[in-house]
């Protein structure tokens, strides 16, 4: 009655092949709903302030070029497993036709599931550690994804490390990038001495240093890939955002020479208004914006990303990765709650399989789908969008550190001041780099 499933195999990775094509569905929205979806939006946004204050690290100077951007050979370890001659675990991939990891479901696995402890991790941030903030329940912790037509492999830290030995990994975008970005740490970290790991914060980079690897995992924000007035690492509550076009260097030139990058960006550009797009610079006196559609500067930024990539990395020696549009739990009424709730008090996990929530997300996906189709270097979308819509429970709601001491209106309605954008860690966005790992291995 049941197949056994199918084990992804230590294959070496010849070629890869694009995104599979996107289904379009336009359920009517009502005008209501699509301006009480904007206005979380807007609320989200300020959210995403608070996100670095917690990250004190030393400002040191940052010497960006002190690092060979050639990636060394494999160290036996990994080779022994790997992959023939000097192919790179993580160059171009073969796809599981048959599989695609993205599709399946969430099974209940409190035997391996969570990776690791929230407390066992003092990388978390304060807005992500949801226990040590009171929330009551653990369930969302011991969920494992199972893709339809084959088994994820186990996260293997150890070969994640070796696989990281004499190089840089860097995830570029948001907060939402950061959570997997310190998911990532959190999954590696016990490997490594106390006395040979560090994280630091230089402005825009956190870099965390393996030194018995001499490995860095970095995290680079950047919510938007181009320039933009929200690009200070801190203090970037700025509710009328503008994007300056052609500018993806401005960021770009730190990200030069990693040998694995992933990209998000996404919330920051649902906007309720058109977007601002700037020609020219943030410095010049009369300053030229255009204002675009959100679908046309979304667009726009995915061209300018794949044409930087083109340039400025070697398929041959790099990972590039694409994580997908991280979905928000703003309005129960999308999965048929209460009409004023929200993520607060979610334990449970949406069950409708074909669930996604509002439509916003559709041209979004169709335009990742499109530019992905249509380049010949070879990008890893990581498409966790469907598999966390389920995740109505994984979000860290009021169980976070709060940097604004709460009103009296806050405290006797808790759902108000709600986070229904981020993830508690451990938790989903662990599954995410269980899917970022298949893929860097056994594409
Ligand atoms: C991502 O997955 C969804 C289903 O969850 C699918 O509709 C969409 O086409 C996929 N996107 C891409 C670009 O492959
Ligand atoms: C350390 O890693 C960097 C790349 O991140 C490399 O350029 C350098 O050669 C490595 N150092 C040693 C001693 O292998
Ligand atoms: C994990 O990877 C290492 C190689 O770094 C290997 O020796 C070990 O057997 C792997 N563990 C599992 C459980 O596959
Ligand atoms: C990548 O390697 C292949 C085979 O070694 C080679 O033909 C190709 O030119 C290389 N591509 C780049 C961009 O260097
Ligand atoms: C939370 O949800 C449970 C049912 O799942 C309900 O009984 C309880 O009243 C809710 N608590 C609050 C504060 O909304």
């Amino acid at each position: 009655m049941h197949n056994p499933k199918k084990r992804m195999k230590l294959e070496p990775l010849r070629s890869f092949s694009s995104p599979t094509s996107i289904l379009i569905r336009k359920p009517p929205i009502s005008p209501y709903l699509l301006f009480t979806f904007l206005a979380f939006i807007i609320f989200a946004i300020f959210l995403y302030g608070e996100d670095l204050r917690c990250i004190i690290g030393q400002h040191h100077h940052l010497h960006l070029d002190h690092i060979n951007p050639n990636p060394l050979p494999l160290s036996a370890a990994t080779e022994k497993h790997q992959i023939h001659d000097t192919k790179l675990p993580f160059s171009v991939g073969e796809e599981e036709k048959e599989c695609d990891v993205f599709s399946g479901r969430w099974v209940w696995d409190p035997v391996n599931h969570p990776l690791y402890k929230e407390s066992e991790c003092p990388y978390i941030q304060p807005q992500l550690t949801c226990q040590e903030h009171g929330r009551p329940d653990r369930d969302y912790q011991f969920w494992r994804w199972q893709p339809h037509a084959c088994s994820l492999p186990s996260f293997n830290a150890s070969l994640m490390l070796e696989t990281l030995r004499n190089k840089r990994m860097m995830f570029v975008g948001d907060s939402l990038n950061r959570g997997q970005y310190v998911s990532m740490v959190c999954l590696l970290h016990s490997l490594i001495p106390d006395n040979a790991k560090s994280m630091e914060t230089f402005g825009s980079l956190t870099v965390f240093t393996a030194k018995n690897y001499n490995a860095t995992i970095e995290f680079y924000w950047a919510p938007f890939l181009l320039e933009s007035n929200a690009d200070d690492a801190v203090i970037h509550r700025i509710s009328d955002r503008i994007v300056r076009k052609g500018s993806i260097n401005k960021h770009g030139k730190h990200w030069k020479g990693v040998d694995i990058i992933v990209f998000n960006t996404y919330l920051w550009w649902m906007t309720d208004a058109d977007f601002k797009i700037l020609h020219g610079s943030f410095n010049d006196e009369v300053k030229q914006i255009v204002e675009v559609s959100t679908d046309d500067a979304y667009r726009m930024m995915m061209k300018s990303m794949m044409r930087w990539i083109k340039e400025n990395m070697d398929p041959n020696k790099t990972r590039v990765f694409f994580t997908g549009m991280s979905p928000t739990h703003q309005m129960s009424i999308e999965w048929g709650g209460n009409p004023n709730g929200r993520c607060y008090n979610q334990t449970k996990m949406i069950a409708d399989p074909n669930y996604w929530g509002s439509d916003s997300k559709k041209n979004i996906m169709k335009i990742i789908g499109d530019v992905f189709r249509e380049s010949k270097f070879p990008i890893t979308f990581l498409n966790i969008t469907q598999l966390s819509l389920y995740r109505k429970d994984a979000h860290t709601s009021i169980y976070k550190k709060q940097w604004n001491p709460l009103t009296p209106e806050q405290i006797a309605n808790p759902s108000s001041y709600a986070d229904c954008i981020h993830w508690c860690l451990p938790g989903l966005q662990d599954t995410w780099n269980e899917l970022l790992f298949s893929k860097l291995f056994f594409p």
